[in-house]
């Protein structure tokens, strides 16, 4: 007999990320469909020696389950580095996900219905489409231009409301477009009478060759934005998912404070000892030789 699977089940399409990188491992094939980051940049030694050293220090202490929220110290790492850069968040507003698509998929459960408008740029990272997508939500392509996401058309898109507007600033996937600080400021300036929450996905910030990138729209927006930034390798992705505050039920409320996750809606995972690894490897510094290499990489 065969097993029923969910209603949602009927929408959810092949995943193309998942054949993506089904394609990427066959060793006769070099593929250019994923982002696949070089092997070399990856900081393996570190990191085993880490693993090495919090075990011989900890011992079962690491392996025990740890907050929800993630290692508080992490969080506190991550919140300095926003406030360093002028975006003001407190480490309880920070959640670290074991991915992006760990942070859609929870943002896609607390914010959209079925039906509900989902505004994506045009074209999109098909990621973020496959997780919103198992909410069942109207998608609205808006296209882009060499600045970003196009005002008039964003305008038109809102009209009606939307859940979500789901963005790249930076090095937009696939296009590679960065939006220009007026467009930032006009994109911000058109959700603040809206209670769309902005979506701002920013995994490549720290990559830009001449390291100068522009300040998120989370600053112009704080109160309503939900940041994802991947701030160590890949597997190992810190997020900023403050600002939006989920209250009784379930039901969001954007009130601009503090993230409050109840009834389960992140359940804890063994993450402690990649998180406490992850932190001493951020707070020795041991990514940020990294970074200048893969920068001088061209
Ligand atoms: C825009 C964007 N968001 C997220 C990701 C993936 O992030 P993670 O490694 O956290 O799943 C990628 C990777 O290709 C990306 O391009």
């Amino acid at each position: 007999m065969s097993i029923q699977t969910a209603r949602r089940m009927n929408h959810a399409r092949r995943s193309f990320v998942r054949e993506i990188l089904k394609a990427a491992a066959n060793p006769g094939i070099i593929s250019f469909a994923g982002g696949l980051p070089n092997p070399r940049f990856i900081p393996v030694d570190e990191i085993s020696g880490l693993c090495r050293q919090i075990l011989a220090e900890q011992g079962a202490a690491a392996l025990q389950y740890c907050t929800a929220e993630g290692h508080p110290p992490l969080r506190q790492w991550v919140a300095d580095q926003y406030a360093a850069s002028g975006l003001n968040v407190l480490a309880d507003q920070i959640i670290i996900t074991s991915g992006s698509q760990q942070g859609f998929d929870l943002l896609g459960k607390v914010l959209v219905e079925p039906d509900d408008k989902v505004i994506v740029e045009d074209p999109t990272y098909i990621a973020a489409i496959q997780a919103f997508g198992m909410y069942e939500p109207n998608l609205s392509a808006v296209p882009m231009d060499e600045n970003g996401i196009d005002l008039d058309l964003l305008k038109a898109a809102l009209i009606g409301g939307a859940r979500i507007l789901y963005t790249m600033p930076n090095f937009q996937n696939p296009t590679g477009i960065s939006y220009s600080a007026d467009r930032r400021h006009q994109v911000a300036a058109l959700l603040r009478n809206e209670s769309t929450v902005l979506v701002e996905d920013d995994p490549y910030h720290l990559l830009g060759f001449d390291g100068n990138v522009l300040p998120p729209i989370a600053n112009h927006l704080p109160e309503r934005t939900v940041l994802f930034a991947r701030i160590a390798a890949i597997s190992v992705r810190i997020d900023d998912d403050g600002l939006v505050r989920l209250s009784g039920k379930h039901r969001p409320e954007i009130v601009g404070g503090r993230v409050r996750m109840n009834g389960g809606l992140q359940r804890k995972r063994r993450l402690g000892p990649v998180r406490r690894e992850l932190f001493q490897l951020l707070a020795v510094g041991g990514i940020r030789p990294q970074r200048g290499q893969i920068r001088r990489w061209r």
